[in-house]
């Protein structure tokens, strides 16, 4: 099985100005002075996309969207095509997180044609899942993430990079996770559907787990089984904070060393 580097993503949500840009500069330095064990990302707002992106260019951190509209053009006021973050500078996009399917009623397949829309503008979707509390305490997050799982990938053309996110919709932003072993047994549930879906090449999507990651517990959640990252929210926005996150996937080799 292909070994994956981790992935380490920030998802600035709605925050963030110009003056924000300091803390990703920083962590783009840090990282170019002490490589880390860890591919790593940053998504701004739409607004700060083109900024950040201009000033971490050539640097180890790639920059993503938060969402992308399913057409790559047309009458949709306020909203911003997959090719417009690929033009702005991103990499990256996060799709189908819990504030959008929740508070924008994305459902599934809304979510499956952005990743479809995402991959043909040679974007990078990190397709997030997650159960509610409700569905957590019923049992039922095993089944929740398998289900939106298989209906928010579309036909994925063969050498597309995409990551999935498992993020229990009650553990964002409230402080709470689960346990290692609820995290470990819903990685493995979404690693078997993406095998069921994708065959062979499922063994290279990364799955980050998301949801109140901090300096404090990313070193136990990094080293769950089946935990290939995390997307990180509001410990993304210091870069302090985020390279503690970092610094936790473990230490990186030198970039003069890299094959
Ligand atoms: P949080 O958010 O780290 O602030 O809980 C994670 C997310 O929503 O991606």
């Amino acid at each position: 099985m292909k070994q994956c580097v981790k992935m380490i993503v920030g998802n600035w949500k709605m925050n963030g100005l110009a003056s924000g840009l300091s803390e990703a500069r920083a962590v783009s330095e840090a990282l170019t002075a002490e490589p880390a064990a860890a591919t790593v990302g940053l998504c701004p707002p739409t607004t700060l996309l083109d900024r950040m992106a201009r000033a971490l260019d050539g640097g180890p951190v790639q920059v993503g969207g938060q969402d992308c509209h399913a057409e790559a053009s047309g009458a949709f006021t306020g909203s911003v095509s997959a090719a417009m973050l690929a033009d702005a500078g991103a990499r990256l996009v996060i799709l189908g997180h819990s504030e959008r399917r929740a508070g924008c009623g994305e459902t599934d397949a809304d979510v499956a044609a952005k990743v479809g829309a995402a991959l043909q503008a040679g974007l990078e979707p990190i397709v997030c899942v997650g159960e509610t509390l409700a569905e957590h305490e019923a049992g039922e997050a095993v089944a929740v993430v398998t289900r939106q799982i298989e209906g928010s990938l579309p036909e994925i053309p063969a050498g597309k990079d995409l990551a999935v996110a498992y993020e229990p919709v009650w553990a964002i932003g409230s402080g709470l996770t689960p346990t290692s072993d609820q995290i470990a047994e819903v990685h493995a549930a979404i690693r078997a559907a993406l095998s069921r879906r994708l065959g062979e090449a499922a063994t290279a999507v990364p799955i980050l787990y998301g949801g109140s990651v901090n300096p404090a517990n990313a070193a136990d959640l990094l080293t769950i089984d089946g935990v290939d990252g995390a997307l990180v929210g509001g410990a993304s926005l210091k870069a302090e904070d985020f390279m503690a996150i970092i610094r936790a996937a473990g230490p990186g080799v030198a970039a003069d060393a890299q094959g």
